[in-house]
């Protein structure tokens, strides 16, 4: 039987430390793809020479052909623009919607049974634009943000109390911006919840880092966005959906009438499993939770106007 193969677009900072990571679960043969002639390949051959001290025997393959990603079960989207200082997420939706679109005629042509998982920003909307770009059904494509945030919300709280981040459970909702919607409800320690350990006003603090956790790395790296939390949160992902983990993760997801929301792509928890995503999870969220899920909503429904959705 071959191997399952999983092939990332663009070779930048995020899709090659994912390339790194995913090398090392030595699970599926990877494709890294760029735009860019030559790095991909020597960044394949690269990751392929530390198998030997890594313990890994698959296949890493750079390549700045489509046709490599033929017979993806997966193909993760991390080509385009990140942002610079000063440069809102949204910035970037004109320029990255063009890559995009260019990335997704080529997965429906060559994979045309793979599912996409979107990561470039920004993310809700260029995961929207791949799901009518591809006309692929609503559970082949879904984007990676809500896992960045919950473990940034998670190492966070595992600072502030000076726990294993192991023990620390969060969940973010939301679109991936500066309305995303930290639960702390949902937040626990080894089970118990956030609220019977710290006081109200440090929670808030929690969650406005949480909120700020991207740009906060912008300021420090001044010609990029991060980069390796970015690529473990798609990794879960990835492993999930491959081994058919079926996680309940945070997801954007197409919603369709879940939260009272529909026709948009947003953060919300999903079954991750063999069949992408199998099910959307409704958390009973109090009033002032959902909200500020609509608030966000409303942000990038508005947003997807730009691209005249
Ligand atoms: P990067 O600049 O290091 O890499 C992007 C790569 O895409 C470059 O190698 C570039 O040559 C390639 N590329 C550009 N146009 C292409 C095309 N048409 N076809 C194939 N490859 C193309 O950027 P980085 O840091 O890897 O970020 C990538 C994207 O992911 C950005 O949009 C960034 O904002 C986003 N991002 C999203 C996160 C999330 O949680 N959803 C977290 C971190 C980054
Ligand atoms: C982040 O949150 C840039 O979306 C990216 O770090």
């Amino acid at each position: 039987m071959s191997r399952k193969k999983v092939s990332i677009i663009g070779a930048g900072n995020v899709g090659s430390s994912l390339a790194a990571y995913l090398a090392q679960k030595n699970i599926c043969d990877i494709v890294l793809l760029d735009i860019v002639e030559g790095v991909p390949i020597g960044k394949g051959l690269d990751l392929l020479q530390a198998g030997p001290i890594l313990n890994y025997s698959i296949s890493v393959k750079g390549s700045n052909d489509y046709k490599d990603i033929s017979g993806s079960e997966i193909v993760v989207v991390t080509a385009g623009l990140a942002r610079k200082p000063g440069m809102s997420r949204e910035d970037l939706i004109i320029k990255n919607a063009e890559i995009i679109s260019q990335v997704t005629e080529n997965i429906v042509k060559y994979a045309p049974d793979s599912m996409i998982v979107m990561v470039a920003n920004p993310l809700d909307i260029m995961t929207f634009h791949a799901y009518k770009k591809s006309g692929f059904p609503t559970n082949r494509v879904f984007g990676q943000a809500g896992v960045l945030d919950s473990i940034r919300f998670r190492t966070f709280v595992a600072l502030e109390l000076g726990v294993s981040v192991q023990d620390v459970q969060a969940m973010v909702l939301g679109g991936h911006g500066d309305s995303m919607v930290p639960l702390p409800r949902y937040t626990t320690v080894s089970g118990i919840p956030l609220s019977e350990l710290l006081p109200p006003e440090k929670i808030k603090g929690l969650s406005e880092r949480t909120r700020n956790g991207g740009t906060e790395i912008v300021a420090y790296l001044k010609t990029g966005s991060a980069f390796y939390a970015p690529a473990a949160a798609t990794l879960e992902m990835v492993e999930s959906v491959l081994l058919d983990i079926k996680r309940i993760l945070p997801v954007s997801a197409c919603v369709t009438g879940e939260y009272g929301l529909k026709d948009l792509y947003i953060g919300v928890p999903v079954q991750l499993g063999a069949g992408g995503v199998e099910k959307i999870v409704e958390l009973k969220l109090l009033p002032e939770e959902k909200e500020a899920l609509h608030n966000s909503a409303k942000i990038y429904k508005d947003m997807l106007k730009v691209l005249g959705y």
